[in-house]
């Protein structure tokens, strides 16, 4: 143990800490497989007390924190590689206070997602943040990266549920902000600096969580589509006559790798495009709607198959075809990109953008899916097998610029919901003004002025 680690043990003899390499190799990464983990020690605080010690001693010693989560991000931003401590919320995972009245839930920031959910469902409430690392990921990382999801649509994003946060800056000071209330016209909303700051402001410790109430019965439906601007009007037709909860798409190269993963197929044949919505259906009436939405649909040839789940399981395995995409690409060592464009640049820009991957890069499997209700497309560059590592991203940088010059064609933006991080840092200046840059910069250096908290990620 270095002297450093033994200062800080000396000063916290109850901190859980551990160089052991199982540890470091674990928590020293997220999703992204790109760097490899070489962090200083791992820190398991139990308190705030401990978080704030923590960071004192990292500004005395001039060491680097990486605050650490489910470590189920996608951008590098949890990653540890050059000697920095981790600082892992996982033991602070407890609900603290759930308020009837106000509606609210206050949790430490280590509680997973799923757990977060499942609590909100005891008071009869829910939390509507959802995403297929629920299981993982916990409320700190979703408001370090303002986490998005498959629900957003209906409810937008984690900033939208986040009525209060106390927050550890990267001097060590204990903020509360907002302490749950709704309407706050007091100056800046330090709350909202915080929410999807990539770990690179503060840490945070606990967060206040509005809950709302449980939507009613739904109905989740699969459609099979012929092209982009057939989509478009079913989008169109299903935001007019139905109400959303969900509106997902993916390609069949998607499709083909979730059924190798072990999904079930849907339909016999294959098509270009597949959507999976949920929309409310309380009675036979909105049941019916969602009928004559298909039918109409159909009968307009926008939509030429589809499937109706008619139990609890049937709809678990529709949703299965979209939600299991991610793991189902990982074993291919996917290059992510996560875009997000106006809902009706969708099409133009899509063609656009296959068009040219087709023409750079004919052999490369390129798997389209995401939010598409949202504009936001995750597209997955799979790693051909006789191309090495170094090659590969190379490569895929290459892509990533053309993505870029794309999307400002568009008006969109290089990072939808997964954050910045590191993978898409070099891009950060083509959706932020050097203005917009200057003004981040300066204010990381009022709440970090020695630069310990996540360096290098972001900006
Ligand atoms: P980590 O990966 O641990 O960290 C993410 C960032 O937050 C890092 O910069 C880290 O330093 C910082 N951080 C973590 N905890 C704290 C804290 N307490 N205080 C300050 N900073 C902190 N994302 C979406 O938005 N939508 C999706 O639909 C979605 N689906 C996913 C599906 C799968 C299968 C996977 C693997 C990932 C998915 N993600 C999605 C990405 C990821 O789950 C989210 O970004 C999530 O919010 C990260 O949470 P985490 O706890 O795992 O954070
Ligand atoms: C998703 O929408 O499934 C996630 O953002 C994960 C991913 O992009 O792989
Ligand atoms: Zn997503």
């Amino acid at each position: 143990m270095t002297d450093r680690l033994a200062e800080l043990t000396r000063l916290f003899p109850d901190l859980k800490l551990s160089t052991d390499p199982g540890d470091m190799e674990h928590h020293g990464r997220d999703w992204t497989r790109r760097w490899p983990p070489s962090p200083l020690a791992i820190a398991w605080p139990a308190s705030i007390d401990e978080v704030q010690g923590i960071v004192r001693w990292a500004n005395q010693q001039g060491v680097a924190v990486v605050p650490s989560g489910g470590r189920t991000g996608l951008s590098g931003g949890a990653v540890a590689a050059n000697g920095e401590l981790v600082l892992s919320l996982d033991r602070m995972n407890r609900v603290l206070d759930f308020d009837p009245i106000d509606r609210t839930l206050t949790v430490q920031a280590g509680m997973a997602l799923e757990a977060v959910q499942n609590a909100a469902r005891e008071h009869g409430l829910i939390y509507p943040v959802d995403f297929a690392a629920r299981g993982s990921c916990q409320i700190g990382g979703n408001v370090a990266t303002n986490a998005g999801g498959i629900r957003v649509i209906r409810y937008g994003n984690t900033r939208q549920w986040i009525a209060g946060l106390k927050v550890v800056t990267g001097t060590g000071e204990l903020l509360d902000l907002n302490r749950g209330l709704i309407k706050n016209a007091s100056g800046y909303d330090l709350r909202h600096l915080v929410i999807g700051s990539e770990g690179t402001l503060g840490i945070v410790v606990e967060a206040t969580l509005a809950l709302t109430a449980p939507p009613p019965p739904s109905q989740v439906m699969l459609l099979a589509i012929p092209a982009m601007d057939a989509l478009m009007k079913v989008f169109a037709e299903a935001r007019h006559r139905l109400r959303l909860e969900a509106f997902e798409f993916f390609t069949d190269r998607a499709l083909h790798h979730v059924l190798a993963h072990g999904a079930q197929r849907p339909f016999d044949d294959a098509y270009p495009f597949y959507v999976v919505s949920e929309f409310d259906a309380a009675d036979a009436e909105a049941e019916a709607a969602g009928l004559a939405f298909f039918e109409f649909c159909l009968a307009e040839g926008w939509v030429v198959d589809g499937a109706i789940a008619s139990s609890d399981a049937q709809a678990a395995a529709l949703w299965r075809l979209r939600e299991g995409i991610t793991e189902s690409l990982a074993p291919h060592k996917p290059y992510k990109n996560d875009v997000s464009v106006r809902i009706s640049a969708v099409p133009a820009f899509m063609a656009e953008m296959q068009a040219l991957l087709t023409r750079e890069y004919p052999d490369f499997d390129v798997v389209w899916f995401g939010h598409i209700g949202d504009g936001n497309l995750h597209i997955n560059v799979l790693k051909p097998t006789d191309i090495d590592n170094a090659s590969f991203v190379e490569q895929c940088e290459h892509v990533t610029s053309m993505l870029v010059d794309t999307l400002a064609r568009h008006g969109g933006s290089i990072s939808a919901e997964h954050g910045i991080g590191l993978v898409k840092k070099p891009w950060l200046g083509s959706v932020r003004s050097e203005a917009e840059i200057a003004l981040m910069r300066g204010i990381k250096a009022v709440w970090d002025p020695n630069g310990i908290m996540n360096p290098g990620k972001l900006l």
